[in-house]
């Protein structure tokens, strides 16, 4: 995968070199190359902004070294090669998911716009839309001073996701949010040795080497984790999407099932607390609902 970023901060994208990312650079698997775009200014001060029209604070990047930057991108590319994606940082784009994520890591090539002071002169981005497909990409209901962080971070979200740059390829597919099974679904704790550390053991179910048994196990504390910390997800799951220890599982936190088929917070479902993990109810609902499950789960030992 070829990967353009055009920025006036080009060091801040040296962590491109590091870890991950640096070792499928090195490997190949992917093709970073960042622009510095004051190198299309024209005038002794590399200026990129300009004041806004209509007035108000701050300023604006320029239309000009933009449009030559990208232009000298785009005509870089090997003959026959498909038009890059360009991704365009911007607190008002869509948010960035794991699902989007996944959509960019299957295109060959994208090229990130990260800008710096109000943004970017609309103009830009209705310029290359008629030619281009052009993300508007939101990191998050917040706003920082730039792009390159959220380059940053959307690069190694897809990075990871790229055949061998991953020691175990099936990791990510168990992953929060992975589309598939953990589609909307946080994952649970993990644990690793000794098997008691300051007084506090594991759960036992991962010592018992029963497969089944533990995939359910991480399963419901996926649904434990999810409807303390982001309820919303859960009622976004589709019911198709949830077996019948799923559905036990959520009944047991609180949660019904509304006429559409999707489950909702149901009158003895604990509170969101805000506090970033499960409250005391769902605690005891999702532990008595591991020891109800324990007989069935015996019984066809699935763990589906
Ligand atoms: C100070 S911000 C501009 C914010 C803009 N005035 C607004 O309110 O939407 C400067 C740049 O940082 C980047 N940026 C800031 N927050 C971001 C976010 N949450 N997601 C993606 N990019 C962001 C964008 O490239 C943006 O153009």
């Amino acid at each position: 995968m070829r990967l353009d970023v055009v920025t006036i901060f080009p060091e801040y994208l040296e962590p491109l070199d590091v870890s991950l990312v640096g070792k499928a650079r090195a490997r190949g698997v992917l093709d970073v190359r960042v622009h510095d775009l004051r190198a299309w200014t024209h005038d002794r001060h590399h200026t990129v902004d300009d004041t806004p029209y209509g007035g108000g604070p701050g300023m604006v990047m320029k239309p000009e070294p933009w449009g030559e930057a990208l232009d000298e991108v785009l005509a870089s590319g090997e003959p026959g090669q498909d038009s890059p994606v360009l991704v365009v940082p911007t607190p008002s784009g869509q948010p960035f998911t794991q699902e989007l994520a996944v959509e960019l890591a299957g295109k060959p090539w994208l090229v990130f716009t990260p800008a710096r002071y109000e943004g970017i002169d609309r103009r830009v981005i209705e310029e290359y839309a008629e030619r281009l497909d052009v993300r508007e990409v939101s990191i998050g209901d917040y706003v920082l001073a730039g792009g390159e962080a959220p380059v940053l971070v959307m690069v190694e979200a897809v990075a990871r996701l790229l055949p061998g740059v991953l020691g175990n390829a099936a990791s990510h597919q168990d992953d929060s949010f992975a589309p598939g099974t953990m589609a909307n679904l946080l994952e649970g704790p993990v644990y690793t040795k000794p098997p008691e550390w300051r007084g506090r053991g594991i759960p036992e179910v991962l010592l018992s080497g029963h497969h089944g048994r533990i995939a359910r196990w991480r399963r419901d504390q996926a649904f434990a984790r999810t409807v303390g910390n982001r309820p919303e997800l859960v009622e976004r799951c589709a019911p198709e999407a949830l077996d019948k220890h799923d559905r036990a599982a959520l009944a047991a936190l609180g949660w019904e099932p509304g006429t559409d088929g999707r489950w909702r917070p149901g009158p003895g479902a604990a509170p969101h607390d805000g506090a970033g993990q499960r409250g005391g109810v769902a605690e005891e609902a999702a532990e008595q609902a591991d020891s109800d499950r324990q007989h069935g789960l015996e019984q066809d030992g699935s763990g589906a």
